[in-house]
């Protein structure tokens, strides 16, 4: 056996062996608005459940690395955690695998501008529960109140807890006993070195 003791592991390195021995992972793809009314939408898969009691989800949020014009490097939230922490709210739709070059094109470093659900040609709907906008298209979604954050390490990665207030569901993933048959829809699964599952 080959043992890694983190302690002497680069970020580069530990980052590595989390992605890779953690598979495959589900992918969250998370919509939001800003306080000025401007939806966000990109996908994260450090995301799972926490509780069945009240539902509730978690998924964790990378400090942005930005070198500035004098060439030093200055952390800031990524859109989708500094828009939940002044709403409150956000919405996860499970990503399909229909949906994975969507998902792509969603995740690359827009300015907070920019609304990545029209840019990749995606409807979006007012939530029920929520005022964050929904993709109409996609067979699971959860709408979430923020619950609580852990910050973790230095630039910090944001643990965000999300109760979920309510689903949306397309009827062709939902079989007869209400439970959801993902044959029906193929949910994205990400994997380490080798990308995603086929
Ligand atoms: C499949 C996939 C999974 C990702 N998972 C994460 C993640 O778990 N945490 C994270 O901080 N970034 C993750 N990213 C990168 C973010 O999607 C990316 O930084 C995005 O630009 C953030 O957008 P925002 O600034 O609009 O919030 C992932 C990207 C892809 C393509």
């Amino acid at each position: 056996m080959i043992q890694r003791d983190a302690a002497a592991l680069s970020r580069r390195e530990a980052y590595f062996l989390l992605i890779d021995s953690i598979v495959p992972r589900p992918v969250a793809w998370v919509s939001t608005v800003s306080p000025a009314g401007v939806p966000n939408l990109a996908p994260f898969s450090f995301f799972t459940g926490l509780s069945a009691q009240p539902p509730t989800l978690v998924l964790s949020i990378a400090s942005r690395l930005e070198r500035g014009a004098d060439g030093a490097r200055s952390a800031r939230a990524k859109d989708t955690l500094a828009n939940l922490r002044a709403t409150g709210e956000f919405i996860v739709h499970t990503a399909p695998k229909a949906k994975h070059a969507e998902v792509m094109a969603s995740s690359e470093n827009h300015p907070p501008e920019v609304d990545e659900a029209a840019l990749v040609g995606l409807a979006t709907v007012a939530g029920t529960w929520t005022s964050v906008p929904r993709v109409e298209s996609l067979p699971v979604a959860m709408e979430c109140r923020l619950l609580d954050e852990l910050s973790v390490g230095d630039p910090p990665t944001t643990l965000v807890v999300g109760e979920v207030l309510g689903w949306h569901l397309d009827e062709a993933v939902v079989g007869d006993d209400s439970r959801l048959y993902s044959a029906h829809w193929e949910p994205l699964a990400r994997l380490g070195v080798e990308g995603f599952q086929d």
